[in-house]
Formats: C-alpha cells, sequence, structure tokens
C-alpha cells in the first residue's frame, strides 16, 4: 500500500481510457476491440511467468484463491485436509466451505508446519495438505512435498502472506501441486484486494477457470451457452485490479530489497541479546523478510516484553491463532447445521469425528506464548504486526527502532 504511485494511476487510466472493465472485454460475436487492454489475462500470465509456473487465475481475494484451488482439486465432503492452527481463518473456511473437514496439525519452529505432525495427521481421508508460508517464511517444503507424495495427495501452498519469497531458488507457489496468493492491502504487493491460483497442471487450471466463472472454460470472450463441466462461481478479477496490480508487480524486486536490508540490519542489532532466538528459516536466501519473528526464553518474559513495547505475544495476536477462532471452536456455520464437521459419514463412512478445542496443538501455543512479531513492512495497528517499522522507514529510523526493542529486552535478558 505504501508504495502506490504514479504507476499505478496511468495503469488505471489506461483501463478508464479504453473503456473496457470487465476482463472478457467484448461480448459474444463482436470484434475484439483494439482498445481493450485484456490486463486480467497478462496479469494471469506475469504472475504465473514470476512463479515459474504455466497458469494463473486472477480471482477477486486469496481467500477465492484458496476455495478455487480446493474445488479446482474436487476436494468435498468425507475429505479431510491439513492445515497448521497457526494460520489466517480463510486456510480453513475455504476447506469448510467445500465441505471437506480441516485437520488441524502442530507447526514448528518455522512457525509453519511441522512435518512430523503432519505425518501422524494423516488418515485414509486426507485428500490434501495445505502449507502455509507464513508471514514471508517458506514452510519445509522439502519433508512436506515428500510425504504428500509418499500418500498421493496434493500439495496446496497458501502463499498469501508470501509473494515473492522463494525456496532454494523456486518462487513459493510452484512447488505444491497448486499455490495461492492474495493481494488484499497487508500484502507484498496489493490491488487492494484480490488473488490467484497458480499451477503446472493443465487440467487442474481448466477446472480452476471454471470454479471462478461459473463453469466456463479458459479464453471465453462473452456468453457462452452449454459445455460448462460444473457449477462455477463467480470470482473474476476487474481490468482495474489488474492494472493496479501490474504496476505493483514491477515493484517486487524494490520490496524484496528494501525488506531483507531491513530486517537484516533490525536482526544484527538485537541478535546478540543473550538468550534471544529467531524464527528458524529453511531457506534465509528465500525469507521474504516482511516480519522479524523473536522466540524469547519463556512465556513470562515474552509477556512482560510485550506490555513494555505495547504490543502482544504472538498467541494473543487475534485471528491467526486457531484458540482465538471462535467459529471454529464453536462449529459455528452459517446456515447452523453442523455439516462438515457431523454428517460427513453419508460420504465416508470410515471418516472419525474431528473436533477442536483450546490447547489442542501444545507445541504451537507454547512457541508463540513466547514469541514476539517485529514488523519490517506489514503495518496492521491493533494486532502485533503494528509493531516494528514500514517500507518506507530509512536505515535510520529501523536502527532507531531496534535500539528501541534491544534496550527494552535488555531488562529481562541476562
Ligand atoms: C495465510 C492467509 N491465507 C489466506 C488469506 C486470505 O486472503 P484474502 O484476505 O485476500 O481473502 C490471508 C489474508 O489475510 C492469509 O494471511
Amino acid at each position: 500500500m505504501e508504495l502506490i504511485g504514479k504507476e499505478e494511476i496511468q495503469e488505471v487510466m489506461e483501463v478508464l481510457q479504453a473503456g473496457y472493465l470487465f476482463r472478457y472485454g467484448v461480448s459474444l460475436g463482436k470484434e475484439v476491440d483494439p482498445r481493450f487492454k485484456g490486463k486480467v489475462y497478462q496479469c494471469e500470465r506475469e504472475v504465473a511467468q514470476y512463479c515459474g509456473v504455466k497458469y494463473g487465475v486472477a480471482v477477486n481475494s486469496g481467500t477465492s484463491a484458496i476455495l478455487t484451488a480446493l474445488c479446482g482439486l474436487g476436494i468435498g465432503p468425507g475429505d479431510e485436509v491439513i492445515v497448521p492452527g497457526f494460520t489466517f481463518i480463510a486456510s480453513i473456511s475455504s476447506i469448510v466451505y467445500c465441505g471437506a473437514i480441516p485437520r488441524l496439525a502442530e507447526i514448528d519452529r518455522t512457525f509453519n508446519l511441522d512435518p512430523a505432525d503432519v505425518k501422524a495427521k494423516i488418515t485414509p481421508q486426507t485428500k490434501a495438505i495445505m502449507v502455509v508460508h507464513m508471514m514471508g517464511n517458506p514452510a519445509r517444503l522439502n519433508e512436506l512435498k515428500a510425504i504428500a507424495d509418499e500418500h498421493k495427495i496434493a500439495l496446496i501452498e497458501d502463499c498469501a502472506q508470501a509473494f515473492g519469497a522463494s525456496y532454494f531458488g523456486k518462487p513459493v507457489g510452484s512447488i505444491g501441486t497448486v499455490g495461492a496468493f492474495s493481494f488484499n492491502v497487508y500484502k507484498t504487493i496489493t490491488s487492494g484486494d484480490g488473488g490467484m491460483t497458480v499451477t503446472d497442471d493443465e487440467q487442474l487450471y481448466q477446472r480452476c477457470f471454471a470454479f471462478h466463472d461459473q463453469g466456463h472454460s479458459p479464453m471465453r470472450t462473452g456468453v457462452e451457452i452449454g459445455k460448462r463441466p460444473f457449477f462455477g462461481l463467480d470470482f473474476r478479477f476487474t481490468e482495474i485490479q489488474a492494472a493496479i496490480l501490474l504496476a505493483q508487480l514491477r515493484k517486487i524486486g524494490t520490496i524484496q530489497t528494501r525488506l531483507r536490508a531491513s530486517k537484516k540490519r533490525y536482526k544484527e542489532i538485537i541478535g546478540d541479546l543473550p538468550g534471544i532466538e529467531f524464527r528458524e528459516l529453511p531457506d534465509p536466501d528465500g525469507d521474504l523478510a516482511t516480519m522479524l519473528s523473536v522466540i524469547l526464553p519463556n512465556a513470562e518474559i515474552a509477556q512482560k516484553l510485550a506490555v513494555d513495547l505495547n504490543t502482544k505475544v504472538v498467541s494473543a495476536a487475534g485471528w491467526h491463532v486457531y484458540n482465538n477462532m471462535e467459529q471454529l471452536m464453536e462449529l459455528r456455520t452459517a446456515n447452523g447445521v453442523s455439516f462438515p464437521f457431523s454428517g460427513f459419514q453419508h460420504y465416508s463412512p470410515q471418516g472419525a469425528e474431528v473436533r477442536y478445542w483450546k490447547g489442542m496443538l501444545p507445541k504451537t501455543d507454547a512457541l508463540l506464548g513466547r514469541s514476539l512479531n517485529i514488523s519490517i513492512g506489514v503495518r496492521d495497528p491493533g494486532l502485533s504486526s503494528g509493531f516494528g517499522v514500514t517500507i518506507n522507514d530509512d536505515m535510520a529510523t529501523v536502527e532507531k527502532h531496534a535500539a528501541h526493542f534491544r534496550a527494552a529486552a535488555a531488562k529481562y535478558l541476562k
């Protein structure tokens, strides 16, 4: 958001002057007007190319991108999807909305899925592992992909918080079966709201495209009659959103460079405090560096320091921790019917009941209870991510902030 400028304005003006706001531009039977810019198509091509995959389907949010991926894979009633207990609610709600059961797994010191717990949570009903690259840091993808391959199930990458991150040279989203990005205002690049489902699999792409647009096949140029393989919905992206995103996409290199430089400096300044630890980065070069996660020696110190700094420990930081998701704890569905949490036996007689309760992931709770997040480029005042610096802060400001953290933490770390 901080980097929206004349480039985005110019892209948007092009669309307004051309007069086509809809991704298809023209109605059936009419000639393609040369003024139509086709920015949604361009965006899909450029994001897919950036990720090193063949296909992208632009949608109206990250939530839609995940739901599109799940429905593209044909996941539904009776199926289970493994998902971390530390994620945004959308990873879980999209599983619920396709009629499948979210099965929560622990995170490890990467703050992402713990492969050992994923193994333990696999059942004959498991159809996918949804790995979430939280706060710009890729998960242990080698291990998770090996588990998915061994069980012949899909690996879905929720990359909502990680556009621009990579794993040993490969962009996130290109390693699993399918990836999903968000372009809402808190994300690396933004179109206000928006998302993208990416994959290398042509058949899956066709299905994802159909799901996001009433069952239609890619490249339609208007209202088609018939030949739609299944019910879809309408999650289409608009030419205006695509215009903004194209301008943002060209800034990704600058964003990465600034974030990584600020995080490196911040870490240098606080790194030698006795007893301080940092989140594990499976591939330090691929970390996007949107956040610096600090692990304190125990929950008491973390809590005291959080109060002193007017922030929160990660476990208390709201929506991103399963314990704080009341919809999940109380199985609150929109229609009041308990499906998919009950009644799934009709589709999967062998499936076992899944219930959720506070404290069910002790390893996750212990880790998040003694951790603090320092923002490097994500500002969300009110959540713990409000504490820190922003992408527009210069190095002197970063150093000052880090010195402030250091002085506060030094009181407890001796
Ligand atoms: C991990 C994760 N998944 C999914 C989403 C959903 O994205 P959106 O808000 O664009 O629907 C978000 C966004 O906050 C997220 O952080």
